[in-house]
């Protein structure tokens, strides 16, 4: 067993740990702190002109990129980078998947989450999938291989539309490089030509190259998106948001929380109102510690919570990301969204939608047709509690070797309590799982719900602000 350790803490610089595990399953990177990877933003701030020096500025240095590529110095092989959101914000570890399977199990466990972020994961799962385990030397069947996979990773999970539209972009782009190239020489996508002739050698490079470019886009996509809403707030908003649109949902920057970063900058947000969004505390977790890091004050309250805040007159505009929008504007996003959209109307406070075009699913006339997600009953039926244990503490990791020395332990406790623990991050890393419901208690658990367009004030994307029509409706199309 690999003996590194793990060391944390809330401003990110994590030493994470690494322990060998199955091949399809995603491994921690060991020796990697948040703070060092090569891969954050270029860019500190937005650069809007009106920014004066007086101004504080979202800091977002200390934010990472939440997925690239990267080949490993050792052995040369694929693998796509993961900062692992489960365990975020107290444990920063970085994730390798070096298959499609170690991809979809990632997307599934929440490791990457996001719809944006989904949207890229699934273009560089399919071109990992192509680099790391394709052995075809046809042409016809290595395409007809790639429209499995993407099948495969594009219903990993039902709601976000981002994830399918990822994984048929890049098919779509292989089917078309197919096309174009047949017996021709290369060209890559930035339109240059080597002169080789081999389509698939060549067809496989600008598949990773397209996928490593849908991320880019991404990023640009977000600021424009910050560009596009930042303007809809008036100076010193007190804006509320749920679970997390930010920059851990997308590549890098966010998309609601992208307009919050761009307005900050502006002197447009006081503070923002956080909701912890059960059950999985997204809000809590995630947007709390990015916008934390950011330097962007930060309140959070439970969900129950936020009837009253807009009661006393705290909340000035709610901004909430988007899985998926139906073609008449109705948006499928973390459920508690409708929640809040209802209580918005009730208190005359502004409800933004900020998605980039890609979540827009013109196939779905509303949205009754979005699928919606059901999860595991578990996740409503205990807490979770991940940790890693001070080296020097003995004690402690001889009670977790003992414990764990088979795998997952299950600790069966009085009145059918069940505790469950597991070490999937290192040595000195634990996983729990602490049932706090009644035995059998039955649970409802979807992951989104929909909010009706007539609800939404505007639907915020990089091509601009959408208004409803005269119905209630958006023409999104
Ligand atoms: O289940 P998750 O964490 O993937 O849900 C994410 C959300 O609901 C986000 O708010 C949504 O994807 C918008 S992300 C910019």
């Amino acid at each position: 067993m690999a003996d590194e350790r793990s060391q944390v803490d809330t401003s990110a610089s994590a030493v994470l740990s690494a322990e060998p595990q199955a091949d399809a399953q995603p491994q921690a990177v060991a020796d990697t702190t948040i703070s060092e990877l090569p891969s954050a933003s270029t860019a500190a701030t937005t650069t809007d002109a009106t920014t004066t020096d007086a101004q504080p500025r979202a800091d977002l240095t200390k934010l990472p990129r939440t997925i690239w590529w990267q080949y490993d110095e050792a052995d040369g092989l694929a693998g796509i980078y993961i900062i692992d959101q489960t365990r975020l914000p107290l444990q920063g570890d970085v994730l390798v998947c070096r298959t499609l399977e170690g991809v979809i199990l990632a997307i599934k466990t929440l490791a990457l989450r996001g719809a944006p972020a989904l949207g890229v994961g699934s273009a560089m799962a399919l071109a990992l999938w192509s680099e790391n385990e394709s052995n075809h030397t046809a042409v016809e069947e290595y395409l007809a291989a790639l429209d499995i996979a993407a099948d495969r990773v594009a219903s990993a999970r039902p709601t976000a539309a981002n994830l399918a539209w990822g994984a048929n972009r890049l098919r779509d782009f292989a089917h078309s490089y197919a096309a174009e190239h047949d017996g021709s020489s290369y060209r890559s996508i930035d339109g240059s030509d080597d002169g080789s002739p081999d389509l698939l050698v060549n067809l496989k490079a600008a598949i990773v190259e397209y996928a490593q470019m849908m991320a880019t886009e991404d990023e640009a996509t977000n600021r424009a998106i910050g560009a596009v809403g930042a303007p809809l707030l008036a100076d010193g908003s007190r804006v509320l948001t749920h679970c997390n649109a930010g920059s851990l949902a997308t590549v890098f920057f966010g998309t609601a929380l992208g307009v919050v970063y761009t307005a900050f900058d502006q002197g447009r947000i006081s503070h923002v109102w956080v909701t912890e969004t059960r059950p999985l505390n997204q809000g809590a977790r995630l947007t709390a510690w990015e916008l934390s890091v950011a330097g962007v004050p930060n309140v959070l309250i439970t969900d129950s919570m936020a009837a009253s805040v807009m009661a006393q007159g705290w909340v000035d505009a709610v901004l909430v990301g988007a899985d998926r929008i139906a073609a008449n504007g109705d948006t499928a996003n973390k459920v508690g969204t409708l929640a809040l959209a209802q209580l918005a109307r009730a208190y005359n406070i502004p409800f933004y939608v900020c998605a980039p075009s890609s979540t827009i699913d013109s196939t779905l006339a509303d949205g009754s047709l979005i699928p919606i997600e059901q999860r595991d009953p578990r996740e409503m039926e205990g807490n979770n509690a991940s940790g890693i244990i001070l080296p020097d503490n003995n004690d402690a990791v001889r009670a977790l070797d003992t414990l764990t020395a088979s795998g997952e332990k299950e600790l069966k406790l009085k009145n059918g309590h069940q505790m469950l623990l597991s070490r999937k991050g290192g040595a000195y890393s634990f996983d729990a799982w602490f049932k706090t419901t009644p035995p059998g208690v039955m649970v409802y658990n979807p992951a989104f719900d929909v909010t009706a367009a007539r609800l939404i004030t505007a639907i915020i994307t990089e091509k601009g602000v959408f208004s409803p029509n005269s119905d209630g409706d958006f023409d999104l199309l």
